[in-house]
């Protein structure tokens, strides 16, 4: 898959040596890491519909919600800063996890992060099951965060290493697939835990410790990237895993071309001040809206508070936490459309169509619930109506999930040049971080004041984003990343910030090599 290659940049060249187990095993750490991701994505709403969670936990939340005579908006009844910090805590951990871990990623390896995430996040997994009161449930989730911080900045890396060239970009969106069925798992988990009892809930947040005991053996298993060993200067044991990885002894030239990498990786001395010279301006303006737009899809308002919102609209519990499902088998579903079609249909095609799709559906979504549930939510929705918001929403999240969700990703991934790399990587990562606890700290106030409004307001985004796109992302598919540059100079707007001289010079590494 050409148009997914993460970091292959140079000549298109066939290395000796395919799928070995070592990929194998590879892709499924990769998978662990999008798991760990995803079920925390996935879990956090269906535990803050429960019950026995708010009464224990957030009793004014509880007392609020089932108070007939209160005069408080149906919108509003779920409106709790603490109940907010819950779900939003964890990513802002991730986002300051993610910096120490690239540090540690460089230096230590790949391996170490992996395994300090798993750990961190078994910890916060095993004191979120155990909690008896709110500052253990917050503790829990930053662990949670670190964990995830670890994870989503070593895997992706380690991923990169390990793949074949040809194999890269399928795993690229493989993490993405990873992570939409941690949140399906997550949703799952909780319509099982929710019939039970007494402290389903619990077991919803202990069984986070199952992905991370997975992550955490699987990265005791696993050898370090022969890129990794040779940017810590030792070569004999780089060449000899590269052999190993690649099941062959045949791997000189791929050996020479990371030797060269790393050489030449080694003259980029200030990526950050590299990337705020003009000739990268359209990169650093990518690295910078393409995941705050990924996150102003309002997505993770269904990720994270599906549950709420619909038993807001009047579901029952139990239909509440079943629509949750239903829209993350939706997701899981939707994104194999992606990966299919990704490479011939193109990255633009893709934009445009979900962007269109998800205007539509959330104009209607929140006209019907504004016509139909009323300004304070003193109507209600009948059974058919709430069905239509139902599969308007599952419309929505496939459109995202064929393309703001993969792409938010894969895009800003493949433009980068080396020698911005690990600084564009990394303003990409801790945007989304920081939109995605912007979202989850504010949503329930949002919809609490914006009522159904919050629906229109995140359909404005969508056309803000959708002619962006139009406009200023050229098509990557198929474009090897040395080549990119040709498709800025091409580009009405971009042309004047590529100097000429970047279309035959610049630095160039050869495939295979990563920056961390
Ligand atoms: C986004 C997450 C989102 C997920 C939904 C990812 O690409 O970054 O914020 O929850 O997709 O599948």
């Amino acid at each position: 898959m050409a148009g997914g290659t993460i970091v292959s940049t140079g000549p298109i060249k066939n290395y000796n040596g395919g799928m070995t187990t070592f990929v194998f095993v590879t892709c499924f750490v990769a998978a662990t890491g999008g798991l760990i991701f995803g079920y925390d994505l996935g879990i956090s709403g269906g535990v803050t519909s429960m019950n026995e969670f708010l009464e224990k936990f957030f009793p004014s939340v509880y007392k609020k919600m089932n108070d007939g005579s209160s005069k408080e908006s149906q919108y509003c009844k779920f409106d709790s800063e603490l109940l907010t910090s819950f779900t939003s805590s964890l990513y802002v951990a991730a986002l300051v996890a993610s910096f120490f871990a690239s540090a540690i990623t460089r230096v230590f390896g790949r391996k170490i992060s992996i395994l300090i995430g798993g750990i961190v996040f078994l910890v916060g997994s095993i004191v979120n099951g155990l909690a008896q009161n709110v500052a253990m449930l917050i503790i829990g989730r930053l662990l949670l965060g670190v964990g995830v911080g670890f994870g989503n900045q070593s895997v992706p890396v380690y991923l990169s290493e390990m793949a074949p060239a040809k194999l890269r970009g399928g795993l690229n969106m493989g993490f993405q697939l990873a992570i939409t069925i941690g949140i399906l798992v997550a949703n799952l988990v909780n319509y099982g835990t929710a019939q039970m009892k007494s402290n389903g809930w619990r077991w919803s947040l202990a069984i986070a410790a199952v992905p991370a005991i997975i992550m955490t053996v699987g990265s005791l298993l696993l050898p370090d990237t022969p890129n990794s060993l040779l940017e810590r200067g030792h070569m004999e044991k780089a060449k000899s895993m590269l052999q190993k990885v690649r099941g062959t002894s045949d791997v000189d030239e791929e050996f020479q071309d990371l030797m060269d990498a790393s050489e030449q990786s080694k003259l980029v001395e200030h990526p950050w001040r590299n990337i705020i010279q003009p000739r990268y301006r359209p990169q650093l303006v990518m690295a910078i809206l393409i995941p705050f737009f990924q996150q102003l899809t309002g997505i993770n308002v269904i990720m994270f508070y599906a549950p709420v919102l619909f038993k807001t609209l009047g579901f029952g519990d139990n239909a509440s936490l079943m629509s949750a499902v239903i829209s993350g088998l939706v997701n899981v579903v939707a994104t194999f459309v992606s990966i299919f079609s990704v490479d011939k249909v193109g990255r633009r095609f893709l934009f445009l169509q979900g962007g269109i799709q998800m205007i539509i559906c959330q104009i209607v979504v929140g006209v019907v619930i504004g016509l139909k549930f009323g300004i304070n939510g003193e109507g209600s929705l009948s059974k058919g109506y709430a069905n239509l918001v139902l599969i308007l929403i599952c419309i929505y999240v496939a459109a995202f999930a064929w393309s703001w969700g993969p792409l938010g990703w894969l895009v800003p991934s493949e433009i980068f040049p080396l020698e911005i790399r690990s600084a564009g990587q990394a303003i990409n990562v801790s945007v989304n971080m920081f939109f995605t606890f912007i979202i989850a700290q504010v949503f329930l106030a949002m919809l609490c004041h914006m009522k159904f409004g919050l629906f229109l307001f995140f359909a404005a985004w969508e056309i803000v984003m959708t002619i962006f796109i139009y406009f200023f992302l050229p098509e990557t598919k198929n474009v090897p990343i040395e080549e990119m540059n040709r498709v800025w100079k091409q580009h009405w707007f971009w042309s004047k910030y590529i100097p000429d001289e970047a279309i035959t010079g610049g630095i160039q590494l050869p495939a295979g090599k990563t920056v961390a």
